[in-house]
């Protein structure tokens, strides 16, 4: 056995269940248990989620609803044209098109599991197969396109139970000169900022640089260059190549794989140590709410991120704690959070003038948030967040 248990976030819903109604019967809970494998050095959920219950067509997250978002894909769009100049490019989990469309429709080829998404794309002309990222898939994919230049995937490889097979349908549809950018959540930036909220059904892993290098090593596959991303509170954009391709590859992936050593990613007694530093912030994050309401003050939640859907199930900040949520998402608003049924309702301008703290669910986009709510900060209104510690701000 090398699968070690080291955090238990108690019971938890289905993140993507927002509900139509605020008790509903047979809400579907499970628990969720990390683990850390001693072998391979993934981390993961002990429990898979059968990802038809997660990944429908009512799949609710929009990555095109965040300005910030927007920017960085554009940006990042132009640094690939610049840097590799693909000529064809397939998405993973192209979500509502924010990546894509920044290329030429007629050499984009998108991936979108959630038929709501895919719809949204295809009209967009972009070829979107509403299908799982599977070998067979990716062999279908290669008769009808042949093989990629550049294949990108944000957020997704992470929601794939089967890595093996994953990598290896990558490197099937990836040309012999072409390049496969992989973003997802840190590990390191995860426990440097008891960021445990990035653990909930989807994540069947949180990634860290030495468990990717150890999975396409078994592959012809191998690490160019990494980069370290402030999105989704700090993620890796991993760029990896055909081992045969001659690209250069870059003195930062030693420099990471040490930073990793130097910080324990390979060894149990860190998770252990970070487990610990979960309960802490529970309890401190628990305190602020209770000290507040025994003082009467008005919380909303800001953003109902899938994120802060652990935070709540596991801390127990329900209806009681927080009166409602706002969300730009047109498809939360209306509906209530999953396990702690809190109204979800569309944002004013600014956050309404009886409300005195605002928990920060989408704390990855404090910046944003900040700079758009400047009148509710001038008039004394105050923010709650558990990253990197709870408090006030
Ligand atoms: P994400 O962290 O999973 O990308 O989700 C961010 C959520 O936060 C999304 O539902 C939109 C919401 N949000 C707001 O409601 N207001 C905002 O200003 C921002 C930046 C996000």
């Amino acid at each position: 056995m090398t699968k070690l248990e080291f955090l238990n976030l108690g019971k938890q819903p289905i993140t993507n269940n927002f509900l139509k109604i605020q008790n509903p019967k047979n809400e579907f809970f499970y628990n969720l248990r990390i683990v850390f494998d001693d072998k391979t050095k993934l981390v993961s959920s002990a429990e898979f989620i059968p990802p038809e219950k997660m990944f429908n067509d009512t799949y609710a997250h929009r990555a095109s609803m965040s300005i910030t978002m927007q920017k960085a894909y554009k940006d990042l769009s132009i640094k690939i044209k610049e840097r590799f100049n693909p000529k064809s490019v397939l998405e993973i989990g192209s979500n509502d098109g924010i990546f894509l469309k920044n290329f030429n429709e007629a050499n984009a080829i998108g991936v979108e599991p959630c038929k709501n998404l895919a719809d949204i794309t295809n009209s967009m002309n972009i070829k979107t197969f509403d299908e799982y990222w599977t070998m067979a898939l990716s062999k279908k994919i290669i008769n009808q396109f042949g093989t990629f230049n550049l294949v990108y995937s944000a957020n997704t490889i992470s929601h794939i139970h089967d890595l093996n097979e994953t990598f290896l349908a990558i490197s099937e549809v990836l040309a012999d000169k072409g390049v496969f950018i992989l973003e997802d959540p840190s590990l390191l930036e995860v426990i440097r900022n008891t960021s445990y909220d990035q653990f909930y059904d989807e994540h069947a892993y949180v990634f860290s640089i030495t468990a990717i290098n150890n999975l396409v090593k078994k592959t012809d596959l191998e690490i160019f260059d990494v980069e370290l991303l402030d999105t989704h509170g700090g993620s890796n954009r991993i760029y990896i190549k055909k081992k045969k391709n001659n690209i250069k590859i870059s003195k930062n992936i030693s420099k990471i794989l040490h930073e990793e050593k130097e910080n324990g990613i390979n060894h149990f007694e860190t998770y252990i140590k970070f487990a610990n530093n979960v309960k802490k912030s529970k309890y401190e994050l628990v305190e602020i709410f209770k000290t507040l309401k025994k003082s009467n003050k008005k919380i909303i939640g800001y953003g109902a991120t899938y994120k802060s859907s652990t935070i709540l199930n596991y801390c127990g900040l329900n209806n009681y704690f927080i009166d409602y949520f706002v969300d730009t998402t047109k498809n939360k608003q209306g509906k209530f959070t999953p396990g702690t049924h809190i109204p979800i309702i569309k944002p004013n301008d600014n956050i309404d003038d009886d409300i005195d703290y605002a928990y920060l669910g989408a704390w990855n986009f404090k910046k944003e948030i900040f700079s758009k709510e400047k009148k509710y900060i001038n008039r004394g209104g105050k923010f709650i967040t558990h990253v990197p510690s709870p408090q006030i701000l």
